[in-house]
């Protein structure tokens, strides 16, 4: 299949892109490179800078193309709770304009980036597809709102749609080659591992006070590559005219903000002091997935997503490229 991966230089598009071409795909990529890396991209896909929101850019790019999957988006939550309408404008108008390109241009199925931030602060326990949808940030109001246009261009044209809440993403290609790069980096294995690599004494945690087993925050983590494969495995299955649907991408155990530290230290020999910060407002104690699901319609298993595997990928990139792609000082690829 020929497909458009949007995105693409991103830290989940780099690898997806890798594993669709190592799977004999063809892969064009729309980014525009404001928060992702030309580097990033596999010299075997085709690299088109541009925007998703752009007409005229898709009307290039989309010709030919059997399906879309759609990474493209701003993804720090306290960034879309700064400035809501940058979120969006970009997680929704300019994503809307991607529909309405597929539909001019007879494209009937979407993989869709999603994000366990749609489920807001979850009343249960795994969490369920099902689950009351009850976003606390711009960020996840902005995925929602996106699902939801899914489901009306799904009722009313012929697009079917495939939508993947993820979890907490964390690893890297296994040889170190390809990795989590954000700048600013917000996520909390990059973050801890930074400081280990930095030599840095201290990692601040937010808050021990929530009831969970040592007070500190409880996530899913599921590892980039078993992701990927997922999105593999739900083209192949609208491919050949299965069902979409919305499906949890986690690994379904969860794992103390105190657990990551100690396995990262493990893994890499380095010891960090933890410090207690003040707990985040609307920070939920404990975001696990239920991925029964996934693993029942899908054929899905994150058979690399166990913590030891994520750090270790997530290390060896990290030693390969401390600086990420960055060759100066500048703060992303296009700047
Ligand atoms: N990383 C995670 O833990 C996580 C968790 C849940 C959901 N997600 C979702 O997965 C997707 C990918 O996340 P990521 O971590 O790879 O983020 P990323 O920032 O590394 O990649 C996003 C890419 O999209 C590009 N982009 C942004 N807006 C664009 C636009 N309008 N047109 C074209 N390109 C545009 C950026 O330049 C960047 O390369 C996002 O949609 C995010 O919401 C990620």
């Amino acid at each position: 299949m020929k497909i458009l991966v949007t995105g693409g230089a991103g830290y989940v598009g780099s690898v997806t892109v890798r594993h669709l071409l190592d799977s004999w795909h063809q892969v064009i990529v729309l980014d525009t490179l404001e928060r992702g890396w030309a580097e990033a991209v596999d010299r075997r896909a085709q690299l088109f800078v541009g925007n998703v929101g752009d007409p005229e850019a898709l009307d290039e790019v989309l010709p030919g193309c059997d399906a879309v999957m759609h990474l493209a988006g701003y993804i720090d939550v306290a960034e879309s709770q700064a400035d809501p309408g940058m979120y969006f404008r970009n997680n929704v108008s300019r994503a809307q304009v991607l529909l309405d390109a597929m539909v001019r241009h007879e494209i009937g199925a979407i993989v869709f980036s999603s994000t366990a931030a749609v489920y807001g602060e979850p009343e249960t326990i795994p969490v369920l597809e099902s689950a009351p949808t009850r976003p606390i940030s711009a960020y996840g109001a902005s995925k929602l709102i996106f699902e939801q246009l899914l489901d009306w261009y799904e009722r009313l044209h012929f697009i079917r749609t495939m939508r993947f809440r993820y979890f907490n993403v964390a690893g890297a290609w296994p040889d170190g080659s390809l990795g989590e790069a954000h700048h600013p980096e917000t996520h909390i294995l990059p973050r801890i591992l930074q400081s280990m690599a930095e030599g840095q004494a201290v990692f601040e945690v937010y808050g021990d006070n929530h009831p969970t087993p040592d007070g500190t925050c409880v996530r899913d983590y599921v590892h980039v590559l078993d992701l990927a494969h997922a999105h593999l495995l739900g083209l192949e299955r609208l491919a050949e005219g299965g069902e979409g649907g919305i499906f949890n991408l986690g690994s379904g155990r969860g794992f103390s903000n105190l657990e990551v530290v100690r396995a990262c230290a493990e893994v890499t020999g380095c010891k960090v002091q933890v410090k207690v910060g003040p707990s985040r407002a609307g920070d939920p104690a404990m975001l696990v997935a239920c991925i029964e699901k996934t693993l029942m319609n899908l054929g899905w298993m994150p058979e690399r997503s166990s913590l030891e595997n994520m750090v270790a990928d997530a290390w060896t990139w990290h030693q390969a490229r401390p600086r990420g792609y960055r060759t100066d000082d500048t703060a992303t690829s296009a700047a």
